[in-house]
């Protein structure tokens, strides 16, 4: 029997395992850094796998393991899911309906933490079959700034032993269950807070000449801004600013003495992220300036951009489509949304890639973050076995280098 047909097996035997794993997380969430029981509930199944070397409390919440081919080999890999919850209330009837009030899991993080956890009796049951160490992180905190990668990665997650890569999956409901997708280089944006404060004097609407209107003012901030992205930004690195909030809390005849502006700005360039930054609270100083105003500008530092090493990534896709068939892999476009797995690829050789869960027969097509995200749990069974087959093989190839 070839390896992707045991693995298939041992992920075929456990996935009502895996499945009431996925269940008991999905019904007991918690929000990012208070992921106590959640913790506790990983490690505690990781022990009765078998394994040895369990680490809890990295990132207060965070679970590290690792599992030791029982060939000798210096390389390691490790496999990364995220274990926290949002702030949402469920909608769905199901069996395995949130528990606690106003948390859920629309994120798919219990998808990741429970495939992690069948693949870690995968790769324990099949350690006569690998050279190396599987490093399996268990991270809180990916749905809040700073992020728990970045607070793991300061906590020595990447070292002793550093891993050669780090494989990391998410879910992603327009993609059906059974398939999965890769993205080789740029993959997710770099995710900035803006805020701008636009401070005049208001006063008395039919007598402008009195005041220094920051109605206006933030208006001409507004359109002026997208001219950084138009016109400064070079034309293959993607860019978007968006501003979501304008509160200019006046009236038809007052104008206010402040408005107040929030906003987004993401990229696939750090050294771009960087200068646009500049670029942006110089512009819309200076604006409000000439204007006779006072603008306070802050941004709020999001994740960085995601990077997926091309040589790592396509070999995972070459191993995804000896494990699930050609017709099962697809290519995936940039994605502009930002995730903390992103902080990994910026230190080492790093793939994220997509698993399926979408199956709009069965009515399962919510996107994440809505109140009725679900998935098709038969994306389990490829979400363990995968990881498991994807980690194997990559200890058996060479280190690539850091790009
Ligand atoms: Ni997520």
């Amino acid at each position: 029997m070839s390896l992707a047909e045991e693995i298939k097996t041992l992920a075929s035997q456990q996935a009502q395992e895996v499945t009431s794993l996925r269940r008991h997380l999905h019904a007991h969430p918690e929000l990012s850094f208070e992921e106590y029981n959640t913790s506790a509930f990983i490690a505690e199944t990781l022990e009765s796998f078998g394994l040895k070397d369990v680490c809890k409390g990295i990132a207060k919440t965070g679970v590290v393991a690792t599992i030791q081919g029982n060939h000798p080999g210096k390389k390691t890999i490790a496999l990364r899911a995220d274990i926290d919850a949002l702030p949402i209330t469920e909608q769905n009837e199901v069996p395995y309906k949130s528990k606690n009030p106003g948390v859920m899991h629309a994120c798919g993080h219990d998808v990741h933490t429970a495939s992690l956890l069948g693949a870690a009796k995968i790769l324990n049951t099949l350690r006569d079959k690998f050279e190396g160490t599987v490093k399996l992180i268990f991270q809180p905190g990916e749905e809040k700034i700073p992020g728990g990668a970045s607070i793991m990665i300061k906590e020595g997650v990447l070292e002793n032993p550093a891993p050669a890569a780090i494989i990391g999956q998410h879910v992603m409901p327009s993609i059906p269950a059974g398939k999965v997708g890769f993205k080789s280089g740029m993959y997710m944006a770099s995710a900035d807070e803006i805020y701008i404060t636009v401070k005049g004097k208001g006063g008395h609407a039919a007598m402008p000449d009195k005041n220094t209107d920051p109605v206006l003012i933030a208006a001409h901030i507004l359109v002026a801004l997208q001219q950084i992205i138009s016109r400064h930004c070079d034309p293959r690195t993607p860019s978007v600013l968006s501003f979501g909030k304008v509160i200019a809390n006046g009236a038809t005849n007052i104008i206010p003495d402040v408005v107040k502006i929030e906003g987004t700005f993401r990229t696939l360039d750090e050294k771009w992220r960087a200068e646009a930054h500049k670029k942006m609270v110089k512009m819309a100083q200076g604006i409000a300036e000439a204007m006779g105003a006072v603008c306070e500008f802050t941004i709020l530092n999001g994740y960085p951009f995601l990077y997926n090493e091309p040589l790592l990534t396509n070999r995972a896709k070459q191993f995804a489509i000896d494990y699930l068939g050609a017709d099962n892999v697809i290519d995936l476009d940039i994605w502009m949304a930002a995730e903390d797995f992103a902080y990994y690829s910026q230190k080492t050789n790093a793939c994220f890639y997509r698993l399926g869960t979408g199956n709009p027969e069965k009515g399962i097509s919510s996107g994440v973050h809505t109140p009725t995200f679900d998935i098709d749990e038969s994306a389990l069974e490829i979400g363990s076995g995968l990881m498991a087959y994807l980690a194997i093989e990559e200890l058996t190839h060479e280190v690539v280098s850091q790009s």
